[in-house]
């Protein structure tokens, strides 16, 4: 029985991955998780805030977890080692990437052209083994159009992969009008892999205070769907590595993702709810799966039910979304 994978031309022992979250803030989160059996860590993100304001978005990340649910208290861990800022971040990089065996991939969100590629050299000088680009910007000027805004990534993740040697994530988020044809583009600028999907912030209004209240609560197993089907179209038509990100709470989400050709999965969620530990039992419950149903390794399973071989596979998706309607047909409900 085999396990391994390859991620962004990466040898992996095994395909789940410690998604970028304050788990993975720290040397002490990254190295727990590495015990733990992380097959690959994904550094939480450097945020080019942190240069201008030290640390907004760790300090973000903290407080909306802190005011989003009565459990957020304890999934979020100490940090003793935390050190705030870019060279504290940069310094935390260096030395997980120099005491982990895992690959330590730096994760790197910015808001200028020079931002980003300054900050990649410097991740990968650091020693990160990949550098995933964290692309989350909410458009929000009505004069700026999708394909301006699809540009600009492009531009983005062009000078990026230009720039540093060692290869290039995109997470992304679902939003664009095509994505087949985006995710396309985004390979031809030189992403040698795709991360579906990013969650974004969810802000709330207490009808009590009417204070809109931060929230960013964990994920569950229900937001699977919509990073499945984006994998399954997609897993056999791009010349590049798929990361499954949204949604993963146990092996059963692992084998679906990989079933539906994911080269590996990211979990972040599920870590903070239940603790690092979680991810050995994921992998075990992997390997049970595996044995229980007669594979001998985890390439004999990939993309078994990817959708690229289905003929008018736009068609069989409307068909079934019709079809699942009519279960709601009065009559047809329980009462
Ligand atoms: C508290 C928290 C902090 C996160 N920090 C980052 C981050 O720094 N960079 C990033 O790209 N994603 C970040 N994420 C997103 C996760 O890496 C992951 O993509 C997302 O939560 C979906 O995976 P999940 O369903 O397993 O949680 C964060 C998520 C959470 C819940």
């Amino acid at each position: 029985m085999t396990l391994a994978t390859r991620y962004l031309g990466l040898p992996l022992a095994h395909p789940i991955v410690a998604a970028a979250s304050p788990l993975t803030a720290t040397l002490d989160g990254m190295r727990e998780l590495e015990d733990a059996g992380a097959a690959a860590v994904v550094m939480a993100s450097l945020y080019e805030e942190q240069i201008r304001a030290e640390d907004t978005a760790y300090a973000l990340y903290t407080e909306l977890g802190s005011d989003s649910q009565a459990e957020a208290g304890s999934y979020f861990p100490e940090l003793p080692d935390y050190d705030s800022g870019v060279s504290g971040h940069l310094e935390t990089l260096r030395r997980a990437s120099e005491a982990l065996d895992v690959p330590v991939i730096a994760s790197l969100n910015g808001t200028t052209a020079a931002g980003w590629t300054g900050h990649a050299r410097a991740l990968e000088q650091a020693g990160a083994a990949a550098i995933e680009l964290n692309i989350y910007s909410v458009p929000v000027d009505p004069a700026v159009s999708g394909s301006e805004v699809e540009r600009r990534i492009l531009e983005i993740v062009r000078e990026v992969a230009a720039t540093v040697r060692v290869p290039v994530a995109v997470k992304l988020v679902p939003y664009f009008s095509s994505m087949p044809h985006m995710s396309a583009e985004l390979v031809r600028a030189g992403a040698g892999g795709l991360v579906l999907f990013n969650r974004l912030y969810a802000p709330d209004i207490d009808l009590t205070t009417l204070q809109v209240t931060r929230s960013l609560p964990l994920s569950s197993a229900a937001e699977l769907p919509l990073s499945l089907v984006w994998i399954a179209l997609l897993s056999r038509r791009l010349a590049c590595s798929l990361a499954a990100s949204r949604g993963v709470e146990s092996h059963v989400e692992v084998v679906k993702y990989l079933l539906a050709g994911a080269d590996v999965v990211m979990t972040a969620s599920a870590l903070l709810r239940y603790g690092v530990r979680h991810l050995a039992t994921m992998r075990e419950g992997l390997e049970r799966w595996l044995e229980a149903n007669g594979y001998e390794s985890v390439d004999a399973i990939r993309g078994l039910k990817d959708a690229t071989h289905v003929e008018h596979v736009d068609a069989l998706l409307r068909a079934q979304y019709v079809a699942a309607l009519t279960e709601y047909l009065p009559g047809k409900l329980v009462q």
